[in-house]
């Protein structure tokens, strides 16, 4: 069974055709898929789909880009959610330095608050961090990630900094980006990390791998990126699902 841990099946480009293809992806060998929350209104709609969906689990929390507008009251508000059965983890978080907007320190401070949120709710993070390693990896440090566990979604990162993420025991999301002929520091970086800290993730409806690449992804296409962390780690299809499939139970605890 392949496990999806990163998706956004809320989003609108699943407007017309969302149930069939959430029902297609459960025969097609997909067993579970997280759908992820970015903002209020998608953790809503999370929601909705992991009351709908036996195979949907969530997780819930705000993304760095949607953070200008958040208030206190919209962090309790979460933090009672975060006690459903089916919610997994606390995300998507962190910080996203390409934009502009909101203002680094509203970011810096919802991504601090939301480390401590998932303390007190005990569970995972799911992190999001582009263009804002430093930050992000001083951050965490700081508010000891350590101890709160969790994955690194869609790691664009080296190496190097890959082992900073590694000792305080995160899980690494690999997506399509691997498939692309211009992925070559992701190759390396898959090479590098150990199998047990691998999980599989779509980001669906982005990223798509090759040959869908720039296409619409949904989890139905993680194939492709199973047959080249296979081919790189020089193991069978099987073991790279296996694997995957263990790491992210071990990832989501609430995950059945
Ligand atoms: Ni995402």
């Amino acid at each position: 069974m392949i496990i999806d841990t990163h998706a956004h099946y809320d989003d609108k480009a699943f407007e017309e055709d969302r149930k069939q293809i959430l029902d297609s992806i459960v025969c097609g060998g997909v067993g579970r898929i997280v759908n992820i929350g970015s903002s209020l209104e998608a953790c809503k709609r999370t929601i909705q789909l992991m009351e709908k969906y036996d195979f949907v689990y969530g997780a819930l929390g705000i993304h760095p880009t949607d953070s200008g507008e958040l208030t206190e009251c919209d962090i309790e508000w979460i933090k009672t959610q975060c006690t459903l059965e089916k919610c997994v983890a606390v995300g998507e978080i962190g910080l996203d330095y390409y934009w502009d907007e909101p203002d680094r320190e509203i970011q810096k401070k919802w991504f601090v608050r939301q480390l401590e949120l998932a303390k007190e709710v005990k569970l995972p993070v799911v992190i999001h961090s582009r263009d804002a390693a430093q930050d992000t990896v001083d951050i965490m440090k700081a508010e000891h990630a350590q101890d709160i566990g969790g994955v690194v979604h869609c790691y664009s990162y080296s190496r190097e900094l890959a082992k900073a993420f590694l000792d305080m025991g995160f899980y690494f999301g690999i997506g399509g980006v691997v498939t692309f002929n211009n992925g070559r520091k992701l190759k390396e970086v898959v090479e590098y990390l150990p199998l047990d800290r691998i999980v599989l993730e779509t980001d669906s409806p982005y990223l798509a791998p090759v040959p869908f690449r720039g296409k619409r992804n949904d989890s139905r296409k993680l194939t492709h990126v199973i047959d080249q962390i296979a081919e790189i780690k020089c193991i069978t299809i099987e073991e790279v699902t296996e694997i995957t499939t263990q790491n992210a139970h071990k990832l989501y605890p609430k995950l059945k």
